[in-house]
């Protein structure tokens, strides 16, 4: 069979160009009938499957993948992650050069545009962000009107959904000038809406948008200014956007799935992005950190440690902060973090907790589990305790996740609208329920 599908322009380290031999045969043992599929970027379409049939009535073969273990729901050339080589690159820039040299607002054009901006650029991005900081006094109410502890992430889902109906025109996805304008919104109000939901649980007064200061420089300002006035501290400014910066993408992550298959009904940005906030909400995802310091909490002294560790081997829990889906191999971001973690410290006094963490890394680094599962620090190991340092409680380490992943999010996002291969998103099943019964009357049930 020839291969007929085309490839787009691809970056020299991607898939070599296929052949003619590109293909894959397939016998089908209950009908002894071979089938012959195209092999393209080391994938085989899902849907070709389906020629394979018992009879013509067959519904014709499916593949069964819970979680999407090894199936690509997309084509991307955002992010590039070689998990076992522990590689991260945005565009083809490798996390660590970003990390050290660009700012966070320059990362997420690279990740919108593809292409790093020129200073003419980079100055109206900037200053295109810096005039819509300020959000509709009614948004305001609405966030006065959650509870006084209410959790930073539930306020910020909420407020990112209800802004949808303050932007009704954001409904004009197809338009690319209109999409620009919210992409600026959202990039612009996340962090005014995060720093609203910071002071709200401390039941501090809103403070404004300043905009006479820097993207990261207004964020902390909004969250620690009181009475007007806050002391900027340049290393820790740097440090949060280093973080930022190694947050914003993550190729097909639960949350930017969550926001590409809720986008993918064509809804608007703001609701999009509001699914992906939830998704980053669980445990297993953004939360990942915050639990990292509870455990920290709960492990309380270094002897602790191997009977910790014990009781993870024994299926007790799990050593948050360790393990991930792609990464078999040092998450780069941890290793980047973990220097990130002496400009802070050294600004702010030691952390005891720092010391506990290294321990429970070095002995779990050396333990046969871990080693054998490949299990090593994941970017949450590190970054809770960067975080607590800075003054932000616990409970609020996952908007600062959710700032710094927003542009992923929208850029996948629109990746996802001008693909001309996605469609709604709608995962078959198998089903494992009864088949046709009668109704039972209630008089007559158990
Ligand atoms: N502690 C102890 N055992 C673990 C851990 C862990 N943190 N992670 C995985 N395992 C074991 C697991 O029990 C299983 O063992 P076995 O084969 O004996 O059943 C094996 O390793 C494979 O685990 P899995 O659950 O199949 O792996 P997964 O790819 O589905 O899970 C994960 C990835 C990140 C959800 C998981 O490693 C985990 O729960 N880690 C702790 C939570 C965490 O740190 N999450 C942050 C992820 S990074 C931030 C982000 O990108 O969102």
């Amino acid at each position: 069979m020839t291969d007929t599908l085309t490839l787009p322009d691809r970056p020299a380290s991607a898939t070599p160009p296929k052949t003619m031999a590109d293909t894959l045969s397939v016998t089908d043992n209950r009908t002894g009938k071979s089938y012959e599929f195209p092999i393209a970027d080391g994938t085989i379409k899902a849907t070709d499957l389906r020629q394979i049939k018992t009879s013509d009535e067959d519904f014709g073969l499916m593949t069964y993948d819970p979680a999407f273990m090894n199936t690509a729901s997309c084509r991307s050339a955002i992010t590039f992650i070689d998990g076992d080589k522990g590689i991260l690159r945005y565009r083809g820039y490798p996390i660590e050069q970003l990390a050290e040299q660009a700012s966070f607002l320059e990362v997420a054009y690279l990740l919108f545009e593809g292409e790093l901006p020129s200073q003419a650029q980079l100055d109206k991005w900037t200053a295109d962000i810096r005039y819509h900081t300020y959000v509709h006094t009614n948004v305001i109410k609405f966030l006065e009107g959650f509870r006084y502890d209410a959790h930073p992430m539930g306020m910020l889902l909420g407020a990112v959904g209800a802004l949808s109906t303050f932007y009704p025109d954001a409904k004009h996805i197809d338009d690319p000038a209109n999409r620009y304008v919210q992409k600026v919104r959202l990039m612009a109000k996340l962090p005014t809406l995060a720093a609203f939901a910071f002071r709200h649980n401390r039941g501090l007064p809103y403070e404004f948008p300043r905009n006479d200061l820097d993207y990261i420089g207004n964020y902390v300002n909004m969250m620690f200014s009181i009475g007007g006035k806050h002391e900027p501290n340049k290393v820790l400014q740097r440090a949060l956007e280093i973080l930022l910066i190694l947050h914003a993408d993550h190729e097909q992550n639960c949350s930017t799935s969550a926001v590409r298959s809720v986008g993918s009904s064509h809804v608007d940005p703001f609701s999009a992005v509001s699914a992906g906030i939830a998704a980053l909400y669980g445990p297993l995802h953004g939360g990942a950190n915050e639990a990292v310091l509870l455990m920290l909490d709960e492990i309380g002294e270094k002897k602790n440690i191997p009977a910790f560790i014990e009781k993870v081997k024994a299926g007790t829990g799990r050593l948050m902060g360790f393990g991930h889906r792609v990464y078999k191999n040092y998450d780069p971001r941890a290793k980047l973090i973990k220097r990130i973690a002496d400009d802070v410290f050294g600004q702010t006094g030691m952390n005891p907790k720092l010391e506990i963490a290294l321990e429970l890394e070095r002995i779990a680094l050396e333990d046969e589990y871990f080693i054998k599962r490949k299990l090593y620090p994941n970017v949450d190991f590190y970054s809770g305790l960067i975080y607590q340092a800075m003054g932000y409680p616990t409970d609020y380490f996952t908007v600062l996740f959710a700032v710094g992943r927003l542009p992923g999010w929208l850029a996948q996002w629109e990746e996802m609208l001008k693909d001309k291969d996605q469609k709604i998103a709608r995962p078959r099943q198998i089903y494992t329920g009864y088949d046709e019964r009668p109704f039972v009357p209630m008089k007559n049930r158990k």
